[in-house]
């Protein structure tokens, strides 16, 4: 079960590095690290995480298979299942529905309300681990984001108009989480997809513009396939992108 043992910080660099540091020295499965500020917090492709004390939920699951098949094929879906997760718990606790932006952001009305950042060890054949960073904006106003920001972001009070729950978010996201990663190590990725379409910011034939370090290509959004890749129809074909090679996606 994810989150029996939970440790609370007021103030860290980063809960993905401090969790980092506890699977170093043994820490269980289903640890989880929550605090209550990140100095350091960090987001994909080497960004930033803006973390202002007592605001945000910013928390990190320790996650260890042992069994030699591990999660196989499925390690490509962990970021896939915990956006998933995140939805879930942020319906449940707070009532607001969010979508999801592959392949790592959680958005309501088209501004970010939070993203996941995975890390992890994958050997084929192996026991393995993975670090799965939550982080949501949960009690912020306009003015307790940056600037730059302020367009783009948006938290649960925003879109409630009422305080948010922190501890009734953990609780569940710890739940959830746990259900979707147990289905993943059943080989169950197909309905972590499934779950994930459903909820998807964007509808099948949305116009869907991708950048990669190749350059830019446009389509018509078809779904999510394999290992949780970004399916295109585009006029010169059909293709699929994976999570690593995408710089950039936006939709009409
Ligand atoms: C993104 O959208 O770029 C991913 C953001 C992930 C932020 C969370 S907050 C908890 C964990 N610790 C970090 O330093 N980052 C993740």
């Amino acid at each position: 079960m994810l989150g029996t043992v939970i440790h609370r910080l007021e103030s860290v660099p980063s809960t993905n590095d401090a969790a980092r540091e506890l699977v170093r020295s043994g820490a269980a499965h289903g640890t989880v690290v929550v605090a209550d500020e990140q100095t350091r917090g960090r987001g994909t492709k080497g960004r930033v995480w803006h973390s202002p004390p007592g605001l945000g939920l910013y928390a990190s699951f320790i996650l260890r298979w042992d069994d030699p098949a591990g999660l196989g094929e499925s390690f490509a879906l962990l970021p896939l299942a915990a956006g998933l997760a995140s939805a879930e718990a942020v319906l449940e606790s707070s009532g607001v529905e969010v979508r999801l932006k592959w392949p790592n952001d959680l958005v309501r009305e088209r501004k970010k309300l939070g993203g996941i950042l995975t890390e992890g060890v994958l050997r084929p054949g192996a026991p393995g681990h993975a670090v799965v960073g939550i982080g949501i904006n949960v009690n912020h106003v306009e003015a307790d984001f940056p600037a730059g920001l302020r367009e783009a972001a948006t938290s649960l009070r925003l879109a409630s108009g009422r305080p948010a729950d922190r501890e009734a978010l953990l609780r569940g996201l710890c739940r959830s989480l746990d259900c979707w990663y147990n289905s993943l190590v059943r080989g169950e990725g197909e309905a972590v997809l499934g779950g994930c379409v459903e909820r998807m910011a964007f509808s099948p034939g949305q116009r869907i513009r991708v950048t990669t370090a190749r350059g830019e290509t446009e389509g018509a959004y078809r779904g999510l396939g394999p290992q949780g890749r970004l399916l295109l129809d585009r006029a010169a074909g059909a293709a699929s992108f994976s999570s690593e090679e995408i710089e950039a996606l936006d939709w009409e």
